[in-house]
């Protein structure tokens, strides 16, 4: 039974609805460790749950870190940068989160024998095959689809450092297995999908600054009644799954470690799946629905190149389409939650939290 646990990352939005799930079942106690404790203010008076506010990389915490792990069942790591805007113009920084700053993680829990849950992201797979073939050849599963077993790593040139995050990501997952097979750490990798949800990320000149993921600058354009941008046209795919069905993926992992240990999960929703124009489209009718406000069924939609929107060394995935057999058949975990109502439950919680002052009137 899993009840001791340390939770990397803890405040961030994956982390916070891990918490939203877990503390209630009064069946873990919790050590967590995240610089930014704004999305879990709920839960810091919990006495199973104990915060400490910074982060893994400051020496002073190492000692800590070490005795929490020794002591834990196993340790969630969640700690990242992992907003594509950051990946080609902060590299350095990407790496070190992504990569460095994990490795003591991974020695620490090999050293203890304890149990590393960790989370990397889909675009370890980067692009498919798919994109590369003739047109004919493109719709074939074999070249699109994402199996962690089989499915080799796409990534583009060292000059497109969009790939920082993931080629960092891959290389902590090639730790984690190196460590497994030379000194039996167990492990398991988390393969994220595209996870919406309630407080995800921030509303730029709100609660944070800068350019957060595709939810939090669509929802921004909504509020502020500004054009919603698509880059590069919006061609691009990606599946869709509701944050709670996600965090019960995770849930579902810590009760049954013997058929979590030791392997790689894709959390997604293939039945989600979605062009970043369609979702642009579905999100404005959405968000008229929950304001009453017609006008924003035709809010404007922009075109812009990637290079204006995140400038040099962007490169997209193109698709992202999981195999999720693997869920299925070691966790009995399947995402049913159709887009409509992940969109309609998270974009209410956008407006709730942040759309008392929307300019009046539709933009031209
Ligand atoms: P997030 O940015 O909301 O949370 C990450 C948290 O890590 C933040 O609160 C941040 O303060 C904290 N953190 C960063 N560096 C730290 C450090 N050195 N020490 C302690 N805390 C630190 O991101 P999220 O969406 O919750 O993602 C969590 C994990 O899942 C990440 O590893 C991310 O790469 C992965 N992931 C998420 C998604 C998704 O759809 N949300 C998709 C793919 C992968
Ligand atoms: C994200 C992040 O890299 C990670 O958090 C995570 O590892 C990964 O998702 C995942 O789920 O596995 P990505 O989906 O590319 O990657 O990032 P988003 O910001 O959510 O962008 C999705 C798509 O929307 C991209 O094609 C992007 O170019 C596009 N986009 C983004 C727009 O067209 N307009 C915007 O305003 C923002």
């Amino acid at each position: 039974m899993v009840r001791k646990l340390v939770m990397l990352g803890c405040g961030g939005f994956i982390g916070s609805h891990l918490l939203d799930l877990l503390l209630p079942t009064g069946d873990y106690e919790i050590e967590g460790w995240d610089p930014d404790y704004q999305k879990i203010e709920q839960h810091l008076n919990n006495p199973n749950f104990h915060l400490h506010a910074c982060g893994i990389h400051e020496g002073s915490e190492r000692a800590a870190l070490g005795d929490a792990i020794e002591r834990a069942d196993a340790v969630v790591n969640l700690a990242a940068i992992c907003n594509p805007a950051e990946y080609n113009t902060r590299p350095l920084d990407v790496i070190r989160a992504n990569f460095l700053d994990i490795y003591p993680v991974v020695e620490m829990c090999a050293d203890h024998g304890t149990w590393l849950m960790t989370f990397s992201t889909c675009e370890v797979y980067g692009r498919t095959l798919a994109g590369y073939l003739p047109e004919p050849l493109r719709g074939n599963p074999q070249y699109f689809e994402l199996d962690e077993e089989i499915t080799p790593f796409i990534m583009g040139p060292i000059r497109n450092q969009r790939w920082t995050y993931a080629t960092a990501k891959a290389l902590m997952e090639r730790l984690v297995y190196a460590y497994h097979k030379e000194h039996g750490l167990p492990f398991t990798v988390v393969r994220p999908l595209n996870f919406f949800g309630p407080r995800m990320d921030y509303i730029p000149g709100r609660d944070g600054e800068g350019t957060p993921r595709v939810l939090a600058c669509f929802m921004s354009a909504l509020l502020n009644r500004e054009p919603m941008q698509l880059v590069d046209g919006g061609t691009a795919r990606r599946t869709i799954v509701s944050i709670y069905e996600a965090v019960d993926a995770i849930a579902r992992m810590l009760r049954r470690p013997e058929q979590a240990k030791n392997q790689i999960f894709n959390i997604g929703n293939r039945n989600n799946e979605t062009t970043i124009a369609e979702l642009a489209d579905r999100m404005r009718r959405t968000y008229a629905r929950i304001t009453g406000d017609a006008s924003y069924d035709e809010h404007p939609i922009v075109s812009v190149s990637s290079e204006q929107f995140y400038g040099e060394g962007y490169e997209d995935c193109d698709r992202r389409m999981p195999s999720t057999v693997k869920a299925a058949s070691l966790l009995g975990w399947t995402a049913k939650i159709p887009l409509d109502e992940v969109l309609e439950d998270t974009m209410t919680y956008f407006h709730n939290t942040y759309g008392q002052n929307i300019p009046a009137g539709a933009l031209a």
